[in-house]
């Protein structure tokens, strides 16, 4: 099983509609996925379903023992569990927090995922807190959604240093890819940003997918569901994680039999 942490330094970037849409994309290509909301806030409950917030969660299982199939949410998508923040009171956010920070729990957690999943996908919160931390200690990937506008790519930096210091404490934690996303073709800005991206990042850590900034991901966000599941008006969108999908499986290794055979043309 792989863990990968969805990562960034800034919040609003779109690390959740990130999330949902490729671990929807992964689950509809056939691997066994989890995503786990380690945000506090729950944003993913917020966006898709009150359902979420009322589900014991991963509170559930860190605080009170609670095993994963009690505590996860089945979803339409076949293949696709989530495991939302669940209950958290007021009263309880601090203990919760410093269990989850003691790394132990959320080992366990991953643990009894590993049998049933063949990918765990860690929703992190806004900033590199100490949830994020927590989420990338027991991550073995990390991938970063970067938005493509000044302020992100002066952010950006933070997460590169963050990882960079797990690996000297010895974790094996890999930067997987940056991904850009609420991209404007339309805005002069944007294209600058994008411009400098490429030309301060090497090609091989930027992933071939952009993601635009489109109202669409707005409006599948009201009606609580990944682009995947909205009509077909929104499939080239969705198509895109799909994409984005495809690229890690090379890059996380999950093909045991990539094809790599002859380059033949189509006419001899
Ligand atoms: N590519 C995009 N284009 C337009 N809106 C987007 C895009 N990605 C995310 N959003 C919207 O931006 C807001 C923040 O996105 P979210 O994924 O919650 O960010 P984060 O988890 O990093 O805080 C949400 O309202 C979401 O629907
Ligand atoms: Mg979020």
């Amino acid at each position: 099983m792989r863990a990968l942490a969805v990562a960034s330094p800034k919040g609003g970037d779109g690390k959740t509609t990130l999330a949902l849409n490729l671990a929807f994309s992964f689950a509809r290509r056939g691997w066994r996925t989890l995503l786990i909301e380690m945000d506090a806030q729950g944003s993913l409950g917020a966006s898709l379903s009150a359902k979420l917030q009322r589900a014991s969660g991963l509170v559930g299982m860190t605080l009170h023992n609670h095993p994963l199939d009690r505590a996860r949410i089945v979803t339409r998508q076949a293949g696709l569990h989530l495991l939302p923040v669940g209950m958290l009171p007021r009263q309880n956010s601090a203990l919760w927090r410093s269990v989850i920070v003691q790394q132990q729990a959320l080992l366990q957690v991953l643990e009894q995922a590993r049998d049933e999943y063949d990918l765990c996908l860690l929703d992190t919160p806004a900033g590199l807190n100490e949830l994020t931390l927590a989420a990338l200690r027991v991550s073995s990937h990390v991938v970063a959604p970067l938005q493509a506008e000044p302020l992100a790519l002066r952010c950006f930096p933070q997460l590169l240093e963050q990882i960079q210091w797990l690996r000297s404490e010895n974790y094996p934690l890999a930067l997987t890819g940056l991904i850009v996303t609420m991209w404007q073709a339309e805005s002069a800005i944007s294209s600058a940003a994008l411009y400098e991206i490429r030309q301060r990042f090497p090609a091989q850590s930027l992933f071939r997918t952009l993601i635009p900034r489109d109202q669409a991901f707005l409006e599948a966000s009201a009606v609580g569901s990944p682009l995947g599941l909205m009509p077909s008006g929104f499939q080239p969108l969705a198509l895109l994680f799909e994409q984005l999908a495809i690229e890690l499986e090379e890059r996380l290794s999950l093909l045991e039999h990539a094809y790599d055979g002859e380059r033949m043309p189509l006419v001899d």
